[in-house]
């Protein structure tokens, strides 16, 4: 069942289904050769299955293209440990898309880590209306707490 649908660019939003992995994946060892200070690619690939099985995942698909981007979701906590879309699909709306899906089905605001070093990504952030609170602290070393609006 289609959650969201942007006619213009094409894509579609949908829950995972198993038989996407692999795409998820591809698009997600792509997305990691942007950030060289993440080293340890295999620990954030066993992250990224360990929740999948296990929290909800959204993918934005497109008829020929595919999977064009995912999310994953820890819904009770409203937090969003992974969106990734792929580079040839960004900015079309596909993060935007995802996120407020994922808000709809959390029924809250949403929250999010992200590197500090990730440059590109704050400022997506930052045009989607999502801010610092003051006193939230990241989990790990180098990364922003965000919430949404
Ligand atoms: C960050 C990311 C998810 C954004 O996804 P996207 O599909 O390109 O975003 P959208 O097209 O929905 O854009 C949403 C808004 O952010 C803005 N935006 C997106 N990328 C931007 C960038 N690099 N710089 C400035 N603004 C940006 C868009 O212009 C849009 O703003 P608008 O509504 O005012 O026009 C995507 O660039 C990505 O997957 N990056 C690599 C992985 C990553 O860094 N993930 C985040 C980990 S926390």
């Amino acid at each position: 069942m289609e959650l969201m649908t942007h006619r213009a660019a094409g894509w579609k939003i949908r829950l995972r289904k198993a038989s996407d992995d692999a795409q998820i994946e591809a698009v997600f060892r792509d997305c990691l050769t942007d950030f060289p200070w993440r080293r340890a690619h295999d620990v954030e690939l066993v992250r990224l299955h360990g929740l999948l099985a296990s929290n909800h995942c959204l993918v934005a698909h497109e008829d020929h293209a595919g999977i064009v981007g995912f999310l994953t979701l820890e819904r009770r906590k409203a937090y969003v440990p992974h969106l990734f879309v792929h580079r040839d699909w960004r900015f079309c709306g596909v993060g935007a898309g995802l996120l407020q899906v994922a808000r709809d089905m959390a029924r809250s605001p949403l929250s999010l880590d992200v590197d500090a070093q990730n440059g590109a990504a704050l400022a997506a952030y930052k045009a989607m209306g999502w801010y610092e609170k003051v006193g939230q602290v990241p989990p790990r070393e180098g990364q922003r707490r965000l919430s949404g609006p």
